[in-house]
């Protein structure tokens, strides 16, 4: 599908985003790890977390949907018998590999071609260190799916320092740490989301954070319950830099998360000279509220490797934000973007240098941009939801028409995507054209 972006003449509205995918994949692993019943509402239908209730229910959750609420119920969990889908998403897929580690059954996660070319290594070395096996596809240096989990039960309590700042291998460590004989400590080279920490606490274990260490007592979880799920703030970063972007913008954002791991981006906006306000809700286990931004002009900043690792899926689109911005933005710490559903780095460089952006890779894992003006042009997402949605954004601010190549993967995480960009910047701004 190819879509066609012109200029937005306004940027105008209110919105209520998708539910949050990282937080839906953590209810769906917590009650499958639990015994009981519990919901999810509104239920998201981003393809990743449809992947990962498929796969929970062939571990012994049931599943029934009524509207947008997904009923759940377990009586335990049971080897499956077949083989285990992940689809494109590597939270499935990493987060099952700790869940599976801990559990006295072999299991085998399957995974689509652009999800079986990103490294597991990061997994299997501390799954293993803990006492499972895990054999992935043979190949040189690194691990890649399918991979065959021969799980066990205790596994044995490690203290693990992460090589990479990766909310995923957190996750699949401190689930895998439920199954322990005693508790499971993870260190973070950067702080990560937190989204696993709160679900485990809210299913009733010890969690406890010391500095950069986080450590699980295992024990029995309780159902996670009724989840009311927050709108996904890495969603929303999109409609945040657009109105800050778009002349005379205004836009109100409701339900949003407001979890502090995952809102890095609202002060670097803010010293780009951004007017974002935020009005939390009551606190609840994951925070919410309102997000309010309107236009104003940005000005370049300097993002570190520890502020990225905070926004590691708002990168992309900060790169717009740097690209309207007056002066120099440097952006450091983004190798991890090179092992995303495709190089991000490479796919944002290429993409905003067609529409003419001054952008350069300045290292391995660094970025400078020099904001400028834009100007439209066939662009390619390169099957990556965040880069079609950052370049989507891109076309509203360039001066002429802007066509975005392969814009069906925003399903992965954000199916209504371009109707809620039209419904905002009016629907002659957003289209879907044939060929570009
Ligand atoms: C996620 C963690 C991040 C992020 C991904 C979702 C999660 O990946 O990019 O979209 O839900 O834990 P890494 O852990 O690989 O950084």
């Amino acid at each position: 599908m190819n879509i066609a972006i012109q200029p937005a003449p306004r940027f105008q509205g209110e919105l209520t985003l998708p539910p949050d995918k990282a937080i839906c994949h953590r209810v769906l692993f917590a009650a499958a790890l639990a015994e009981g019943s519990s919901e999810i509402s509104p239920w998201p239908d981003a393809e990743d977390c449809q992947r990962t209730l498929e796969l929970v229910q062939r571990i012994g959750v049931t599943a029934e949907r009524s509207g947008q609420t997904i009923r759940l119920h377990s009586r335990g969990m049971r080897a499956p018998s077949q083989e285990l889908f992940c689809g494109e998403s590597g939270t499935t897929l990493r987060l099952a590999a700790g869940v599976l580690a801990g559990q006295p059954f072999i299991s085998r996660l399957t995974a689509a071609p652009s999800l079986s070319r990103r490294p597991m290594r990061r997994i299997v070395e501390p799954l293993e260190r803990m006492g499972a096996r895990v054999d992935g596809a043979p190949g040189a240096a690194e691990v890649h799916p399918p991979l065959t989990i021969h799980g066990r039960r205790p596994l044995q309590p490690v203290r693990y320092e992460m090589p990479v700042a990766s909310a995923q291998v957190k996750s699949a460590v401190l689930f895998a740490g439920t199954a322990a004989e005693g508790p499971t400590t993870v260190v973070e080279p950067y702080p990560t989301r937190d989204h696993t920490e709160r679900m485990l606490r809210h299913c009733g274990l010890r969690v406890e954070r010391q500095g950069s260490a986080i450590s699980v007592t295992p024990g029995p979880l309780r159902a996670p319950g009724r989840c009311e799920i927050p709108g996904d703030f890495s969603s929303a970063a999109f409609f945040l830099v657009a109105a800050s972007c778009v002349p005379g913008a205004r836009v109100k954002l409701r339900g949003v998360s407001l979890n502090p791991t995952r809102t890095g981006l609202l002060p670097i906006l803010a010293r780009m000279g951004a007017r974002i306000a935020a009005a939390p809700a009551a606190e609840e286990w994951e925070p919410r509220g309102l997000l309010e931004a309107e236009h104003r002009p940005l000005r370049g900043t300097t993002v570190s490797a520890a502020e990225a690792a905070g926004i590691i899926d708002e990168l992309p689109i900060l790169m717009v934000a740097a690209s309207c911005a007056e002066g120099l933005t440097r952006l450091e710490g983004l190798g991890e973007l090179r092992v995303k559903e495709t190089d991000r780095i490479r796919s944002m460089v290429d993409g905003l240098r067609r529409l003419g952006a001054q952008i350069q890779e300045t290292g391995a894992a660094s970025v400078e941009i020099i904001g400028g003006k834009l100007t439209g042009t066939a662009v390619e997402s390169a099957g990556d939801h965040r880069t079609a949605m950052s370049l989507a954004v891109a076309g509203l601010i360039a001066q002429g028409p802007t066509v975005i190549r392969g814009a069906e993967c925003v399903s992965k995480s954000f199916p209504g995507f371009f109707d809620a960009l039209a419904s905002l910047a009016g629907s002659s701004t957003v289209k879907t054209v044939d060929s570009a």
